[in-house]
């Protein structure tokens, strides 16, 4: 009798050198370096190149890496008609999930050609776009213009210039940048394994990243970071906070953000984060977001023993950042596509196919076919 892991709960699928997630001490690490020694320390494209190379650059890589993401921002004019044309209607996440899969269309050797050098020049292209398709598609959706794409911006200054319209300031391009540091890898988590299973069949790499996206969707996983703001917004001033988590519990609901499948005790990234959401909502002038943020975490700690994750200070980090609900998870999507670029690159260059078991639990064998007219209604 083979014993089942629903949720595959602890069950090692691979080896990986890329992250690992130490859920008993709450400690996160990017190729040997706990994510505290890189947060406000590393910069996104350093990072990037550290998933991709497993090391960090030195200034002539990492110049040379910009260098490459910058001259692969372009997105093909059948992509931007799309982003043009789509209901404005359309979640982001969903308009993101398409595009990747359209940018596929784009490279007719992604199949045909699956060498390491081809793979991680696709990874590049695809890391540099997935920005400016969603600032796009966010422009669009405004009736508002779409700036011609820059070379002398970092990832996430452009993101924000794309989506502005205007040059953002040191402070606000440093601020997304921490985000996207520490968003960018996690592990074996749902969306990673999505990119990981799809890759292993040697399909292309805009099919691994268009199942990644899907997966990150859901609100159980990436989709939590909205659901945040919405429960906040819901709730609406901290007075109401004691009674909502009651009535929610009671009900059975889930708390947004809350809680982890790997995470005993504190998510590393949520103090970081929070410490950046405390400044931010307070510079903003809108502290009642942070008020409640942490009186629902300690409610949570208190009666469920379960603590913050990512998802529950990002949410506020962002919506103080000043960047639509809607793009949460998103912006979650941006930093994660260094993560799962360089799962896509790992599983291909040691590849063998995930094909699991399942337990068969459906009626006995050894029904007869009854042909279609003599079965009762
Ligand atoms: C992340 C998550 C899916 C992990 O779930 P899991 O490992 O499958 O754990 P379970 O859902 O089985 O939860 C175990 C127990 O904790 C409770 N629990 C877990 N997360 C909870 C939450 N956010 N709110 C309320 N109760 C929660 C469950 O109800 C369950 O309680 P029970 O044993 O009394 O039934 C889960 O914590 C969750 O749904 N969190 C909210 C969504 C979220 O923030 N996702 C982002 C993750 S980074």
């Amino acid at each position: 009798m083979s014993v089942i892991s629903k949720g595959l709960e602890g069950v090692v699928a691979t080896d990986t050198r890329l992250g690992d997630v130490r859920g008993e001490e709450g400690q996160l690490i990017y190729c040997g370096y706990d994510i505290n020694e890189l947060a406000g320390k590393a910069s996104f494209e350093e990072v990037i190149y550290l998933l991709w190379h497993n090391k960090l650059p030195n200034h002539s890589e990492l110049a040379e890496l910009r260098e490459q993401l910058a001259g692969e921002r372009q997105l093909p004019d059948q992509v931007i008609e799309f982003l043009r044309t789509t209901p404005r209607t359309a979640l982001p996440i969903d308009v993101l999930r398409t595009a990747i899969s359209m940018l596929g269309l784009h490279d007719p050797l992604r199949t045909a050609d699956q060498s390491l050098e081809a793979v991680r020049r696709r990874a590049i292209s695809i890391t540099a776009k997935v920005g400016v398709i969603i600032a796009y598609f966010h422009r669009t959706r405004n009736g508002l213009d779409l700036p011609a794409v820059r070379k002398d911006l970092s990832e996430a200054g452009h993101f924000l210039y794309l989506l502005d319209g205007k040059e953002p300031s040191k402070k606000k391009t440093e601020t997304l940048d921490l985000a996207y540091v520490l968003h960018a890898e996690h592990g074996m988590n749902a969306s990673t394994f999505s990119a990981r299973v799809t890759i292993s069949t040697l399909t292309d790499i805009y099919s691994a990243i268009t199942a990644a996206i899907g997966t990150l969707k859901g609100p159980l996983h990436g989709g939590a970071n909205e659901g945040v703001i919405h429960m906040l917004q819901e709730i609406g001033t901290p007075d109401r906070v004691d009674a909502y988590i009651d009535q929610a519990l009671a009900q059975k609901k889930k708390i947004m953000g809350i809680g982890h499948r790997v995470y005993k005790v504190l998510d590393p990234r949520a103090p970081i984060l929070k410490a950046m959401a405390v400044k931010l909502s307070g510079e903003l002038g809108e502290p009642k977001w942070i008020e409640m943020s942490e009186r629902i975490a300690a409610l949570m700690k208190e009666k469920k023993g379960l603590h913050a994750n990512v998802d529950f200070y990002s949410a506020t980090f962002y919506y103080s950042l000043g960047i639509p609900t809607d793009l949460f998870t998103c912006i979650f999507a941006i930093s994660r596509t260094a993560g799962w670029t360089a799962h896509v690159l790992e599983q291909l260059a040691d590849n063998r196919l995930y094909r699991p078991l399942s337990e068969y639990t459906g009626d006995p064998v050894g029904k007869n076919f009854v042909p279609i007219d003599q079965r009762k209604a």
